[in-house]
């Protein structure tokens, strides 16, 4: 039986220390939102479990929304294009966004996507990033939120994906580079 770990190189981070920082990063949220009721937005499909697990570690109430964009195709690196996929339910006019995303890489794909949101006018909008690869910036762009800094490999695995794969991976992975080469 194929053993979906045999693409990778190993662990970078373990589902226990996922879960360590989601906590955390809800605890922060959970603080900084004790009056608010925010709207938190994931991007799909990559930020599907993190939202999951996230909204759960929310305490102060919270609805939820979906929205698909797609800057990537399924190649490992950027083309600089976002594209809305599947919109937004809700109106988020007056309202608290905090978006869920699951890496932010150049940062193309969120600097479009704020854009794009702030003239819905909320009353505030904030970026909750799981993983940041830092050497990976093009744009001017500070998550409000931040799980943690990963180094500039292509990593699978909680959510995140090499043409659509591995995202069921509970841990994540640095995928090794003869798969995507
Ligand atoms: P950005 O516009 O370059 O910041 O693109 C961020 C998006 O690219 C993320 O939402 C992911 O879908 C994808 N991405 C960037 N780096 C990785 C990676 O290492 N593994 C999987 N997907 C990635
Ligand atoms: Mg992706």
């Amino acid at each position: 039986m194929k053993n979906l770990y045999d693409d990778t190189k190993g662990v970078l981070i373990s589902r226990e220390e996922i879960a360590a920082i989601v906590k955390r990063l809800g605890k922060e949220i959970s603080e900084d939102y004790a009056d608010k009721s925010p709207v938190m937005v994931s991007i799909l499909k990559g930020a599907f479990i993190f939202m999951a697990d996230l909204v759960r570690e929310v305490t102060v109430p919270c609805s939820i929304d979906f929205m698909c964009v797609s800057s990537y195709g399924n190649a490992a690196t950027t083309s600089g294009r976002v594209k809305i996929i599947k919109d937004l339910d809700t109106n988020i006019e007056g309202k608290d966004v905090i978006i869920v995303e699951d890496i932010l890489d150049s940062g193309v794909t969120l600097s479009h996507l704020i854009k794009m949101l702030s003239d819905r006018k909320p009353a505030s909008i904030k970026i909750c990033t799981l993983f940041d690869k830092p050497e990976g910036h093009k744009v001017d762009i500070t998550p409000a939120y931040k799980g943690t800094d990963v180094p500039n490999e292509f990593i699978v695995g909680y959510g995140l994906d090499y043409a659509e794969r591995y995202r069921n991976l509970p841990d994540v992975c640095i995928l090794k580079p003869e798969i995507y080469a």
